[in-house]
């Protein structure tokens, strides 16, 4: 097969003047490079395109894939993880991951948690801020904390997302108006532990790939795991597998999920436990990242003994399971 790779790479944007942690989402050369060598490893030819505007050419130049293999973040705008799949839905070419109305849902946390809400599933209370104006006093008990609605990557999370009274909820509040354009949400702050799920699959064939606990090394490291803690993962986070059966419950709410917004061939699901110990929704990553050596969902697939080709063919024999009917499944 021809396939085509969309990503976004950190480095034009670097150069463009972005900070580190604006680029944060976008990956680095090895991914699309690990990805491709992966591809060709199952016999197929491989074509690096790069961001949406190199796709938007080629495609007008009349270049065709048989599928395209999408980890495209998206620069502009809370759908921007969506540019890319709907594109291609519009040439009917088939790619990998989701559509983009699970990708623009999944992206801001708001909408992703009303309907995990809707559904019955847990998540914590919540609201969001669209502006600079507090909610009324009261709405929700305090510890709060506070993050970007539509960001990722650890964005805009830090030692002061927790806040405790009033006072720096408005503080925090503003700090952040004033750094990300995308609406805030606060939630309450869940004191238990931390899981990250992957999911393989789509639909009924989806299931758990396994589960990490995620913890700081540092008891009371209160930077949660936010942007620097993920940039220095190796000396500040212990990533510990979890047998499945140990935790049944987070395992189960990480695949109704996935289903629940119809993410396709894989996505990671973060979780945390409330003071009870029960198993919270946090948000969803239907594009989660794929770095051969950094990324949870690569971390997680070698802890159940899964070399990287292994984990990308999974990924790969989903999206083309899904191929058959594919531009009417999608219209
Ligand atoms: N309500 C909460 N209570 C306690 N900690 C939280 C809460 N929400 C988020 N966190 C902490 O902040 C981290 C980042 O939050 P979240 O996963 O929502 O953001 P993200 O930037 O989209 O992450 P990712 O890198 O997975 O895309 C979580 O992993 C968790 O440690
Ligand atoms: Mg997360």
């Amino acid at each position: 097969m021809r396939i085509g790779l969309t990503y976004d790479l950190r480095e034009p944007y670097l150069a463009a003047g972005l900070t580190e942690e604006e680029t944060a989402e976008f990956d680095r050369p090895e991914t699309p490079a690990a990805i491709s060598e992966a591809l060709r490893g199952f016999g197929h030819e491989t074509v690096t395109i790069g961001s949406l505007p190199a796709l938007v050419d080629a495609l007008a130049r009349g270049e065709r894939y048989d599928l395209v293999f999408n980890i495209a973040e998206g620069l502009r705008g809370t759908a921007r993880e969506s540019q890319v799949p709907a594109l291609l839905d519009a040439y009917g070419i088939p790619y990998t991951f989701s559509g983009p109305l699970t990708l623009a849902l999944a992206l801001h946390k708001g909408y992703a948690k009303r309907i995990v809400r809707d559904a019955g599933l847990p998540t914590a209370p919540f609201f969001v801020v669209a502006d600079c104006e507090l909610p009324a006093p009261d709405l929700l008990d305090y510890p709060l904390f506070v993050k970007p609605a539509a960001e990722g990557s650890g964005m805009g999370i830090g030692p002061g997302s927790r806040v405790d009274d009033r006072a720096s909820l408005k503080e925090r509040i503003q700090a952040l108006r004033t750094r990300f354009r995308s609406p805030l949400l606060v939630e309450h702050y869940l004191p238990g532990r931390e899981f990250t799920v992957g999911i393989l699959g789509s639909a009924s064939c989806a299931r758990v790939l396994g589960i990490l606990e995620i913890d700081a090394k540092a008891p009371g490291d209160r930077a949660a795991y936010g942007f620097l803690a993920k940039e220095e993962y190796d000396t500040r986070i212990d990533y510990r597998p979890v047998p499945v059966d140990h935790e049944p419950f987070v395992a189960e709410l990480a695949l109704a999920v996935h289903r629940l917004l119809e993410c396709d061939d894989a996505s990671r699901v973060d979780i945390r436990l409330d003071g009870q110990g029960r198993p919270l929704f946090l948000e969803i990553n239907p594009l989660a990242g794929l770095h051969p050596i950094r990324s949870d969902l690569v971390i997680l697939a070698s802890a159940q003994g899964w070399s990287y080709p292994t984990l990308i063919g999974a990924i790969l024999e989903s999206a083309l399971s899904r191929t058959v009917g594919h531009a009417s499944s999608r219209s």
